[in-house]
């Protein structure tokens, strides 16, 4: 396998030139992980990630604001699962800070900017039901904003790509997980009239 790895570069047909390779790589250091061979537009992908980072950061605090309530309404499996969620969010909201910084931007936790940047929204939520629809509807705008993300990342950002389809791979169990809780529940012909 290593030899026919060798024997492709040194055709050239395959890969870049192993010496322009290293040679690239040892030019603009500064630039971290984004090397020449980066084929995205940073600018945009730094844009778009803010965005994620929004987004999963406003999800965190709805979250965190229906495990308090719904724990107040002595509510625990369901208080449960939203804290669940809320740290599911954080980390993803971890990750793609680090993923920004990697690509040598900053990540943009300005409150003031975050509901404006973020995709889905900070609804409170009047009871347990509400809350429930509100939170799987936010998924389900997550999991469209997150799957156009991959889309336009393309092979440009595999990196990137690869963190935002793991991310999406979460949000769809949440999206999941908040319909079985509806379901479990027997809210679902309730919601459905809603
Ligand atoms: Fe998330
Ligand atoms: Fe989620």
């Amino acid at each position: 396998m290593a030899k026919d790895k060798s024997l492709v570069i040194k055709s050239g047909s395959f890969m870049t030139d192993v010496q322009e390779l290293r040679r690239r790589a040892r030019s603009h250091i500064e630039q971290g992980a984004v090397t020449e061979g980066y084929r995205a537009d940073v600018d945009t992908v730094l844009r778009v990630l803010n965005e994620a980072l929004a987004t999963e950061i406003v999800c965190v605090l709805r979250y965190k604001r229906h495990h308090y309530m719904a724990a107040g309404i002595h509510a625990t499996a369901v208080a449960e699962e939203f804290l669940e969620h809320a740290n599911a969010e954080q980390r993803h909201a971890d990750q793609i800070a680090e993923r920004i910084t990697q690509l040598g931007g900053e990540p943009d936790l300005n409150p003031g900017n975050l509901v404006g940047r973020s995709h889905s929204e900070y609804v409170e939520g009047k009871g347990l039901i509400d809350m429930i629809r509100e939170d799987l509807v936010a998924e389900r705008i997550v999991i469209e904003s997150y799957s156009e993300i991959i889309r336009f990342l393309g092979n440009d950002d595999p990196s990137s790509r690869r963190l935002m389809e793991e991310t999406l791979a979460e949000e769809e169990d949440h999206a999941n997980d908040l319909r079985t809780l509806i379901e479990s529940l027997g809210l679902d012909r309730i919601t459905r009239q809603g």
